[in-house]
């Protein structure tokens, strides 16, 4: 099986690209690399810090890896949060964090937008990104338990429900990750 680092430490991540890539693929966290700390992210775009954190992992363990970057881009607000929507808010707070995409929206028509995730590869023999996306609707109110982040105000195209209130695996099967690491895995499933 080959071995293959994905740049993250969340439980819930890895599970989820291990079913996407298969079991051809042993994907490793970061602890499993034995990395420790944060890595860098300096820059103002999606593209540019997923690359970032690939590269640092690449130079210094020189083994396969890949990174992720995500974010949810509104239109009425020009893209924001964008690349700042882990602590948009100021800190890590989702509550904090939609709040204050719920008061920037007040009033507006247009509530379109969509989360965006940028999964850039790296091996020797070069670096790859892929891009995924789901478009949807910013909710009018949280509505939903489930999830992470902003999952109780984002209502995916063609459903009438938030991610929040939507099963993890009626999710999974549409999310920008799942979107952006399916390309991966096609990319993958070519190499070998
Ligand atoms: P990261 O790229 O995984 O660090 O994601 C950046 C931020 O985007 C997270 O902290 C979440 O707030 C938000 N985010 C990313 N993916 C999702 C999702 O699937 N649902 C809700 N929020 C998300």
């Amino acid at each position: 099986m080959k071995k293959i680092c994905f740049a993250t430490n969340n439980a819930h991540k890895l599970a989820e690209v291990q079913s996407i890539l298969g079991d051809r693929f042993e994907v490793q966290s970061l602890k499993d690399i034995g990395f420790e700390g944060e890595l860098p992210e300096t820059h103002e775009t999606l593209e540019e810090n997923s690359l970032e954190k690939a590269e640092f992992l690449f130079n210094q363990f020189k083994v396969p890896v890949f990174s992720d970057d995500s974010g949810l881009e509104v239109i009425a607000l020009g893209g924001k949060p964008g690349v700042h929507t882990a602590h948009y808010a100021g800190d890590r707070n989702a509550d904090k964090n939609m709040d204050k995409v719920l008061s920037e929206l007040e009033g507006a028509n247009d509530r379109s937008g969509q989360f965006r995730a940028v999964v850039t590869y790296i091996d020797a023999s070069g670096v790859q990104q892929f891009e995924g996306i789901i478009k949807g609707q910013v909710a009018l109110e949280k509505i939903g338990k489930d999830g992470f982040g902003y999952d109780p105000i984002f209502i995916p195209e063609g459903y009438n429900q938030t991610f929040a209130e939507l099963s993890a695996e009626v999710k999974n099967t549409m999310s920008h990750r799942k979107r952006s690491v399916e390309k991966l895995a096609q990319f993958l499933n070519k190499l070998n």
